[in-house]
């Protein structure tokens, strides 16, 4: 390929410049400031299939897919025309609606969930979820496992994955430590640790939130039956289990991991990239919120109409083919990459959970974030860029998932294929 793409990205360096003098580090979500494998962030101003274009209208294949929500691509038809159809007709009533209801009832088809409450984000629906276990147990103490990410919740910033883990931050200043006395963190995979904490507090915990499959410190599925065995503890002691889908659901399958769980989280995809999230779990449970029951949940744009028509749009399209299609296109992924890896002689691991999967670069085994955190940076830094500058966009971080999307073409996946030899090549000059 003649025509690489040159480290400089000058209208991308200049909107950077523009950003950082009115945005914290130019960025309004950490991971997107390129920091762990640097130079600078590329912004996007369209995208369409599986391609993005920036701002100096160069062309990647894109494999971050937003972070997950775009399991169709970019500027899907069905997901315009519905976007387009319901924004003419307005934009937010703050009263009841249609969509909103024949979101929830998709919703409740596809998962194991019998009512669901709408929300704008998966922060704020893992911070409601974790409100209504501890207003049902009526106790404090929560389980979250090292290295899973549940969005900026004050209590469950520590050990943080994802942006945390991606820039090596302690937990977060700004946290009161009243609030993350009651975060038990454990480390993931790890049933006798969980058992050891019941038999300490048992009588304290209100919950074990877990990720359905862990994907913010890379992609480590659980072992062993891991959340069957956390739903038995908790049940055992009168907590409650809360499975964190929102970036699984309904993109691993139909509706997510949907191993059995009290209560389940949802965001990313059923938004179809607007801002739509959820919780929801049995009718029992979920009535105990406002104004059904006693504890308080709101929001101004909650069940938003463009997001429930987009959300809708988007869930309606990813039949059983769309997940066949996707978990074939992320098994030739994942081999083309081990391949030139491997022929390069770089130390990795793929790790997947159904479609989502990423590449540690460490022997391995990675089963928790001890594990993910022994990977070479460096090496994924050059692979990265010699990725960018092929054309092909992968995650700005080692400690994410890969996530592909059902518009891949022949055409990417040649290009992706020719991209990777030349960038297993650099990783390994890079390696420590
Ligand atoms: C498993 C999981 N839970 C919660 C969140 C937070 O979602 P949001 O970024 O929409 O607040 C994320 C975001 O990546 C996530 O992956």
């Amino acid at each position: 390929m003649s025509d690489l793409y040159d480290e400089q990205a000058p209208a991308s360096a200049e909107l950077f410049d523009r950003a950082r003098r009115v945005v914290p580090g130019g960025v309004n979500s950490p991971v997107r400031a390129f920091r762990s494998v640097g130079g600078t962030p590329r912004f996007m101003v369209r995208g369409t299939g599986c391609f993005l274009y920036d701002a100096d209208d160069r062309r990647y294949v894109d494999l971050v897919s937003s972070w997950g929500p775009l399991i169709l691509g970019h500027a899907h038809p069905a997901v315009i025309t519905a976007l387009t159809d319901a924004a003419a007709h307005g934009t937010s009533f703050g009263t009841p609606t249609p969509g909103e209801v024949t979101l929830a009832e998709e919703i409740v088809a596809r998962t194991p969930v019998e009512s669901v409450r709408l929300v704008n984000s998966g922060t704020e629906a893992t911070m409601s979820a974790l409100r209504l276990a501890r207003g049902a147990t009526g106790r404090d103490k929560v389980i979250k496992f090292a290295g899973c990410y549940h969005g900026h919740v004050d209590g469950l910033l520590a050990a943080a994955g994802s942006g945390v883990a991606t820039l090596g931050l302690p937990d977060s200043p700004g946290v009161p430590s009243g609030t993350t006395a009651d975060t038990i963190v454990l480390p993931y995979n790890d049933i006798a640790a969980v058992r050891e904490a019941f038999a300490s507090h048992g009588d304290a915990i209100a919950c074990v939130i877990t990720e359905a499959a862990a994907g913010n410190m890379g992609v480590i599925p659980g072992r062993n039956d891991f959340n069957k065995a956390l739903y038995e503890e908790c049940h055992a002691h009168g907590a409650l289990l809360i499975l964190d889908e929102v970036m699984t659901g309904f993109r691993v399958a139909a509706g997510g991991v949907a191993d059995r769980a009290d209560l389940y989280t949802y965001g990313k995809v059923m938004g179809g990239g607007l801002p739509a999230a959820a919780f929801g779990g049995r009718t029992d449970l979920m009535e105990q919120l406002a104004p059904s029951g006693p504890v308080y949940q709101a929001g101004t744009l909650s069940g938003n109409p463009l997001a429930c028509a987009a959300g809708l749009a988007t869930l309606r399209q990813c039949t059983d083919e769309v997940y066949t299609r996707l978990d074939e296109t992320a098994a030739r992924l994942k081999q083309l990459a081990s391949e030139a890896l491997t022929r390069a002689g770089v130390k990795h691991r793929v790790s997947s959970a159904g479609n989502m999967f990423s590449v540690f670069f460490t022997e391995g085994p990675v089963n928790d974030y001890d594990d993910a955190r022994r990977q070479d940076t460096a090496a994924y830094a050059a692979f990265f860029h010699e990725m960018l500058r092929r054309g092909v966009y992968l995650p700005p971080s080692s400690f994410e998932a890969w996530f592909v999307s059902a518009a891949l073409t022949d055409e990417a996946m040649d290009v992706i294929a020719e991209a990777l030899p030349p960038a297993a090549e650099a990783a390994a000059s890079a390696a420590s």
